[in-house]
């Protein structure tokens, strides 16, 4: 019975002799170590520590053989060299005559990990907010030195020498300014507008952008996956992120190299072990930026996203790319992880969340809500769009019915067409596009107020609608357009 229950024990137990050889091991410390039971017995237990620890080693066997029952955290290297943390409770027993010692392990690895992140999150936040109150001081100072020095510099009877003088402090002071611009996105809650979007479509967008900023040794590769759930956040910030990576990459390979950007989807619940307890289980967007470039040492990849960190030299440097990435990523409750050797290429993970309702509401063609006098009738297949327009009209007061359907709408305003005021409509949708759609509505009931909404540059000209919203919008642009076209008699506009 008692073999059975060290066999099966859900804690890794070691029996070890005077000089640490192991004798016994269960079933669990062999998992743990990576090791078969033959391997193991017969190893010194000082082999399967990590280097740091052996010194102490020695001095812990001494005291367990003196007879000190001890209670520790320890590394010990599994037999494929990775590195694993254990909880150890131990002490020695007399077996037979022998001197042995038991060693009851808890791998307490990931537990360590997590905890690692949410101190390093934790100190993020404090840094963040520090340095966010600093800025608001030094900003003051700078538009005050800004303001002085230009009206000197406008004075035409000046001294060329202190003109000059004046002039390097005004440039000092830009530069200083730019700084302080770049890290108020750290803290820029108020000027997050958030709107569903593709992130490819801003990957392509940022490429064109700055392409030209890239020497020609360096290539961009991408593996975009298509099609692409929708994201919820700022598309401004999004690109600023993806410059501030790009442009890390680029610095890392002054001789040339690939970047590459991969998006991808990923189920967090499913790949937990790299990112922190701190971050909801579900699906999210997985976007990779990596390059061959020459990477980073190990004594810095703690700090890297720390304001102000930098290994590079020379003025315009600052150390402020990645806290503005990371405060981005936070700002759209994401996560961020770097992986990278010295001398062999770097790969920031972004991970951001796509929204949850999502797989929620697959499978419901309606949902209909009455609130106000009004009634607005809204389909769009994508779902993230259809749940930002509803909630921002529900917001406003109006009754709003949506469909992710054009068929079921349609369905739907052939019954209950009396009751609607305005329709908005998709353009693009697999079942039947928003301009048959349109044709059909309007067969139905020739005044029906109708606003397309479009990410394409298609022209629907000769719609008849009241009005077109081009995508990306700010659910405010649809609120004002809605009250506005609800104002006006029947006019006909254009996209
Ligand atoms: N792709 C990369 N390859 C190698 N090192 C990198 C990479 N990205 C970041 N680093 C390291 O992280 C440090 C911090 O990066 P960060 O973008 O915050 O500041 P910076 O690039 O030094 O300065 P700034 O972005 O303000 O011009 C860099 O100095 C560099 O050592
Ligand atoms: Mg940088």
């Amino acid at each position: 019975m008692f073999k059975t229950i060290f066999e099966n024990a859900g804690t890794g137990i070691m029996i070890m002799d005077s000089s640490g050889v192991i004798i016994e091991a269960n079933r669990k410390a062999c998992e743990m170590h990576g090791y078969n039971r033959d391997d193991l017995i017969g190893l010194n237990i000082d082999n399967i520590e990590t280097e740091k620890n052996r010194k102490i080693f020695r001095e812990r066997m001494s005291r367990l053989l003196k007879g000190e029952a001890m209670f520790f955290e320890t590394e010990h290297l599994r037999k494929d060299g990775a590195k694993i943390s254990l909880e150890v409770s131990s002490n020695a027993v007399e077996i037979d005559g022998r001197l042995l010692i038991q060693s009851f392990q808890q791998d307490i690895t990931n537990r360590k990990k997590v905890m690692a992140q949410i101190l390093y999150s934790q100190k993020m936040e404090s840094i963040g907010k520090l340095v966010d109150g600093i800025m608001h001081e030094f900003k003051n100072n700078l538009t005050i030195i800004q303001s002085f020095t230009d009206v000197i510099l406008q004075d035409k009877t000046i001294a060329p020498d202190t003109f000059s003088c004046i002039s390097i402090i005004e440039k000092t002071a830009q530069r200083a300014s730019k700084t302080v611009s770049q890290l108020r996105s750290l803290a820029r809650k108020d000027e997050f507008e958030p709107v569903p979007f593709n992130i490819n479509t801003v990957i392509e967008n940022t490429l064109t952008m700055i392409s030209k900023f890239l020497q020609k040794d360096i290539t961009v590769r991408r593996e975009l996956k298509e099609p692409l759930a929708y994201i919820v956040g700022d598309i401004n910030q999004t690109e600023q992120m993806l410059i501030n990576l790009i442009i890390n990459a680029k610095e890392a390979m002054p001789y040339g190299g690939e970047i590459a950007i991969k998006t991808d989807t990923i189920d967090i619940y499913d790949n937990r072990l790299n990112i922190p307890a701190v971050i909801r289980s579900g699906e999210y967007l997985h976007l990779t930026v990596s390059d061959t470039g020459k990477g980073i040492a190990k004594e810095h990849l703690p700090h890297i996203f720390e304001p102000f960190y930098t290994t590079k030299e020379g003025k315009e440097v600052a150390g402020v790319g990645l806290a503005v990435v990371y405060g981005i990523v936070k700002e759209h409750s994401g996560y961020i992880t770097v992986e990278s050797k010295d001398g062999h290429g770097t790969t920031l993970n972004v991970y951001l969340p796509i929204s949850k309702k999502k797989t929620e509401m697959v499978g419901t063609e309606e949902v209909v809500q009455f609130k106000g006098p009004e009634t607005i009738l809204v389909v769009d297949d994508e779902i993230l769009i259809m749940e930002l327009l509803r909630d921002a009209l529900l917001e406003n007061g109006f009754n709003v019915v949506v469909y992710i359907s054009p068929l079921k709408c349609l369905e739907f305003f052939r019954s209950k067409n009396q009751v609607i005021d305005v329709v908005i409509t998709d353009i693009l949708m697999p079942e039947m596009d928003g301009i048959q759609l349109i044709k059909s509505l309007r067969e139905i009931s020739p005044d029906i107020k109708i606003i397309a909404m479009t990410g394409s540059n298609m022209d629907i000209q000769d719609m008849h609608i009241d009005g077109c919203l081009r995508k990306p919008f700010k659910a405010s642009d649809i609120v004002s357009m809605v009250k506005e076209v609800l104002n006006r008699e029947r006019n006909v506009g254009n996209c």
